[in-house]
């Protein structure tokens, strides 16, 4: 069976704008951020608290929380890699926080610049501070399907980092194929794995890059596998800066498309979400990669 609702997780003014070269001003961000918003998504991860020299993109995050308008129905997650970054939210009213680990030994190493212990070691006292002010805590595990330097990632790996990621106290998982080489049958073997370790589909979310063209295919099989939270960029945006190969999200307009048609409920209006892609890629100076962006933007 389907879900009969899914929530979108919007990720593209973090994912999907932290690779562009060059920076965004935090106006343009700012009417992004709104007019996703007004186009019904009610999440929307909005930036990171991540080291400025790390993602030159992000480093406006002070000054764009700064001029978001708040609402209660809408949250804004960012991401926290350390205590210093959840400093710094907590010092801009954040209350949602994403912690982002990885799979893999070269990722960790190459993204947060510590192995999967030491990163460990650096999201706990994260988690717990967040806990103690309040803020809810989601935590990413990056390259669950391959890994641009190790290649195939074994199940058990996944299963084993994430156990200790949600063991902190985390409560969602998003499942990231970082670089989108993974396939149907894996994500589902994946998600069955999870749940035989104690990690249901209640609490996960998938956060597939659109790299091979699987990721709308994968998105369906988490859906037919219970998980009903899916992470996506207006547009397709996107790439991570520390991961080769890695090209855009699954487009939220590809996903809206899909769901509303398996009669899914999403609460986004899928014109005005088209809108506001087609706006920002004139912005960035090229056309969205989103197949529905395409087909319905003004020619
Ligand atoms: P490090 O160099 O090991 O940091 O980087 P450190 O702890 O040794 O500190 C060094 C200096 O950085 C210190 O300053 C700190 O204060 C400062 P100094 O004393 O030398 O003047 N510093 C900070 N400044 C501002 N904000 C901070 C911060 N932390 C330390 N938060 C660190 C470690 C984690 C900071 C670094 O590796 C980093 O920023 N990494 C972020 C990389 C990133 O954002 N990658 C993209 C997001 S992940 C992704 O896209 C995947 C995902 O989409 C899922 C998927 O697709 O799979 C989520
Ligand atoms: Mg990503």
């Amino acid at each position: 069976g389907l879900p009969r609702r899914v929530s979108i997780y919007e990720v593209g003014p973090r994912d999907g704008l932290q690779n562009e070269k060059a920076v965004v001003p935090v106006d343009v961000k700012s009417e992004f951020v709104t007019r996703l918003a007004a186009a019904g998504l009610r999440t929307i991860e909005t930036t990171s608290f991540v080291h400025p020299k790390w993602v030159p993109q992000l480093a406006d995050a002070e000054d764009l929380l700064n001029v978001l308008p708040r609402s209660p129905d809408l949250r804004y997650p960012v991401l926290v890699p350390n205590e210093k970054g959840l400093q710094r939210a907590l010092s801009n009213g954040v209350t949602e926080i994403a912690i982002f680990g990885s799979a893999t030994e070269s990722f960790a190493r190459r993204n947060l610049n510590r192995t999967v212990d030491e990163s460990i070691d650096m999201f706990a006292p994260v988690v717990e501070r967040a806990h103690s002010e309040g803020l809810w805590v989601r935590a990413y595990i990056s390259m669950v399907c391959g890994d641009p330097w190790e290649g195939d990632v074994p199940i058990e790996q996944v299963v084993s980092v994430a156990s200790r990621l949600m063991e902190l106290g985390c409560s969602q998982l998003s499942l990231g194929d970082t670089i989108g080489v993974g396939t149907p049958g894996h994500v589902t073997a994946l998600i069955e794995a999870l749940g035989a370790a104690g990690i249901g589909t209640e609490r996960l979310a998938v956060h597939f890059h659109d790299t091979y063209g699987q990721a709308l295919a994968n998105t369906l099989a988490a859906l037919r596998a219970g998980v009903t939270c899916v992470d996506s960029s207006a547009g397709g945006l996107g790439g991570c800066p520390y991961a080769e190969s890695a090209t855009g999200n699954l487009p939220t307009e590809d996903l809206v498309w899909m769901l509303h048609g398996l009669g899914i409920d999403t609460g986004v209006d899928l014109g005005r979400l088209v809108e506001t892609s087609h706006w920002m890629a004139r912005h960035l100076g090229r056309p969205s990669p989103s197949r529905v962006v395409q087909a319905l933007s003004p020619k």
